[in-house]
C-alpha cells in the first residue's frame, strides 16, 4: 500500500534534499508492528537527522521523526491488536530506522508503548520525546531527595521544547522556576506556563573564571551545555543536583571537580532514547497525575503538517527559533 512520507536523501557531492514521497510499506524495516502515524512531533534531533547529521543517522536516504502516535495496523505480537492507540518515543525510530514523518511506521513490539489512559494521541505528542526528557530530569532530581523547600529550580533554553515542558512541570509540582531565555518577548508565555523569575542567558553564562560561584539555586535541568552547564554546576547549592540534556550551544563541557568535591552536586544525565520501559511507564503514570499538565498543553503546541514541517519548522527549531512544542499532523484518524 503506498504512503506518503519525508523522503531525505544524500546527493552525490554530499548535500541532503527532502522532499514528501510515496513509499510502500513493504519497504520499511523488519519489525512486528504496523502503526498507521497520526501525529508525529518537532525536536531538535528530528531537525539534525533532516538536515544529513551523521551522528544522529548514519546512512540515507531516510524518513526521520523520533516521536510517532498512531493506530495499529498489523500486529504479530500478542499485546497488540489492530486497531489499539499506541506510541513510540525514541528507541532508534526516525535516527536509523524509518520514523514518524511517515503515514506508517513498522517497529519491534518492545518499542510501542499503548497510549496512557487520560491523554489523546495528540497531547501524547505535544508531551513527546521533549516531555518525557523533561520528565525523566524531574524523576532523577527528586530520586536524590530533592524537595520545593530546597530552593528554586533553572531551567535553560526554555521557550524550546524540552525546556517548556520543563518549566511547566516543574512549576506543578510546587517548585520556584527560574526560567532562561535568550527571547526577551517570551515573558508572558513562560510566566503561563509556571516560572516565577524570568532571566536573560547571561544570568548562566559566567566568565569570571572561578571555581565555584555564590549559591543560587537546587536544581537545573539544562539543554545548552558548555559554558552554561557549567555555570549551573558551579552556581548550585550544595546537594543540589543538574541535569544534562542538550547540547544546543555545545556539546563540551570544560569543568574542574570542584561542585562535586566541595559542594556534593550531582551531575545528571537523561537519554531519552535508551530508557528503559519500566521506567517510561513510570514517568508517564506521573504525567496522568502529580505532573498532570494538560492545562498547559495548548498554550506549548502549534499543529503543523508535513509540509509545513518540511519548509520551515525544520530550519526554525535549528536556529533557535521555535517557542514550545511542534506537533506535525501526519493523518486523520
Ligand atoms: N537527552 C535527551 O534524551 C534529549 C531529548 C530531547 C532533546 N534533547 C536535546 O535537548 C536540546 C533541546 O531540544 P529541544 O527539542 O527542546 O530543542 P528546541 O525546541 O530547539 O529548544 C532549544 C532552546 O534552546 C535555546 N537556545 C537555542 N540556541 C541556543 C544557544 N546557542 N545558546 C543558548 N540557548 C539556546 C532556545 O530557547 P531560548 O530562546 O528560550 O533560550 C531554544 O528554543 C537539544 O540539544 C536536544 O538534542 C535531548
Amino acid at each position: 500500500m503506498p504512503f506518503k512520507a519525508l523522503w531525505v536523501t544524500e546527493t552525490a557531492d554530499g548535500k541532503f534534499e527532502r522532499n514528501i514521497v510515496e513509499r510502500v510499506i513493504d519497504d520499511l524495516p523488519s519489525g512486528e508492528v504496523v502503526i498507521r502515524v497520526l501525529y508525529s512531533s518537532l525536536n531538535y534531533k528530528d531537525a539534525l537527522s533532516a538536515t544529513g547529521n551523521k551522528g544522529i543517522t548514519r546512512k540515507y536516504p531516510h524518513t526521520p521523526g523520533i516521536d510517532a502516535a498512531g493506530i495499529v495496523e498489523i500486529s504479530r505480537n500478542e499485546q497488540f491488536a489492530t486497531g489499539d492507540e499506541v506510541i513510540i518515543t525514541g528507541h532508534d525510530l526516525g535516527m536509523n530506522t524509518a520514523g514518524g514523518y511517515g503515514e506508517f511506521v513498522r517497529v519491534p513490539a518492545a518499542w510501542v508503548v499503548r497510549k496512557p489512559e487520560g491523554y489523546t494521541l495528540r497531547e501524547c505528542m505535544i508531551l513527546g520525546t521533549a516531555g518525557i526528557t523533561a520528565a525523566l530530569g524531574l524523576h532523577k532530581m527528586e530520586l536524590l531527595g530533592l524537595t520545593p523547600s530546597q530552593g528554586p529550580i533553572v531551567v535553560t533554553g526554555s521557550t524550546g521544547g524540552v525546556g517548556s515542558i520543563a518549566v511547566s512541570l516543574l512549576a506543578k509540582a510546587g517548585y520556584e522556576v527560574i526560567a532562561v531565555t535568550g527571547k526577551s518577548h517570551a515573558h508572558e508565555y513562560l510566566a503561563h506556563l509556571g516560572a516565577h523569575k524570568i532571566e536573560s542567558r547571561e544570568f548562566v553564562n559566567d566568565t569570571s573564571g572561578k571555581a565555584l560561584l555564590r549559591p543560587q539555586w537546587a536544581g537545573a535541568i539544562d539543554t545548552v551545555g558548555g559554558n552554561t552547564l557549567l555555570t549551573l554546576l558551579k552556581g548550585c547549592k550544595p546537594e543540589g543536583s543538574v541535569v544534562s540534556t542538550g547540547l544546543v550551544s555545545s556539546p563540551k563541557l570544560d569543568a574542574t571537580v570542584y561542585p562535586f568535591i566541595l559542594n556534593g552536586i550531582s551531575l545528571l544525565g537523561v537519554g531519552s532514547a535508551e530508557t528503559p520501559i519500566t521506567t517510561r511507564l513510570l514517568v508517564w503514570d506521573k504525567l496522568k497525575d502529580v505532573w498532570n499538565i494538560k492545562d498547559k498543553l495548548n498554550a506549548v503546541v502549534k499543529e503543523v503538517t508535513l509540509d509545513e514541517l518540511n519548509l520551515t519548522y525544520i530550519d526554525s527549531i535549528l536556529q533557535g527559533k521555535i517557542m514550545g512544542r511542534i506537533v506535525v499532523k501526519i493523518a486523520d484518524k
